[in-house]
């Protein structure tokens, strides 16, 4: 393995925090098999999760990361020897661009962090799949007024725990303040809307 894919996943790791948890909880909510991971740096978490991750990214460490197969395959087996044999696929790519991957042929994407990956990537999504998303950077928000989704959950996360609500659903996504969100204003502000309530992120099954 060379060392910088060491040290970049070891600063990945320590900035966010151990995922492997939160995507646990998703694996054992939704079935996928196939997962996109648009805007996804380093977060090689997903892939001890599932079996076929596809993960996405213009920068040029990301890159440098993913290309290090080897190294990619020996930091899945330090924690778990099967997460070795999964498939891990790496786009070097922007994602609002058109991506050499088929239309509705993942189970899964993952949008955290990384812009409005909804918009521009549920495309890839098959329909009666999910997207999982915080509202950092307004992908939830974006999702909420697509039609094309239905909101099938929240993930609220206790001390590092992370556990899948699917009742009462109408709680969330209700703004603090009456506001109109639109496809326009979204991009305006670049930001998530204030909500009343603020789970960790949301699972929008894609509907149409
Ligand atoms: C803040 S990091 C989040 C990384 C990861 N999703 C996480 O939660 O740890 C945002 C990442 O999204 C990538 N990104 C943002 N816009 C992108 C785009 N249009 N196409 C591809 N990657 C993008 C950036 O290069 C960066 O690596």
């Amino acid at each position: 393995m060379l060392d910088r894919t060491r040290t970049l996943w070891e600063k990945q790791d320590g900035a966010v925090g151990d995922r492997r948890p939160l995507y646990t909880a998703v694996a054992e909510a939704v079935e996928a098999a196939t997962v996109l991971y648009p805007g996804s740096y380093v977060d090689l978490a997903p892939s001890w999760s599932w079996p076929s991750v596809t993960y996405v990214d213009v920068d040029r460490r990301a890159n440098q990361f993913f290309s290090d197969l080897d190294g990619v395959r020996a930091l899945l087996a330090e924690r778990e020897s099967g997460a070795a044999n999964h498939e891990v696929r790496f786009v070097h790519a922007d994602y609002q661009e058109p991506l050499a991957l088929p239309d509705e042929a993942f189970d899964l994407v993952i949008s955290l962090y990384a812009g409005f990956v909804s918009e521009h990537c549920t495309r890839y999504l098959r329909v009666g799949g999910h997207l999982l998303v915080n509202s950092s950077h307004g992908d939830a928000a974006m999702a909420s007024i697509d039609d094309r989704y239905r909101l099938a959950g929240v993930i609220e996360a206790r001390n590092q725990r992370f556990r899948v609500v699917t009742d009462d659903l109408d709680r969330f996504l209700v703004p603090k303040r009456p506001v109109e969100i639109t496809r326009a204003s979204l991009h305006q502000s670049g930001r998530g809307v204030a909500y009343t309530r603020s789970p960790f992120a949301y699972l929008f099954e894609r509907v149409a």
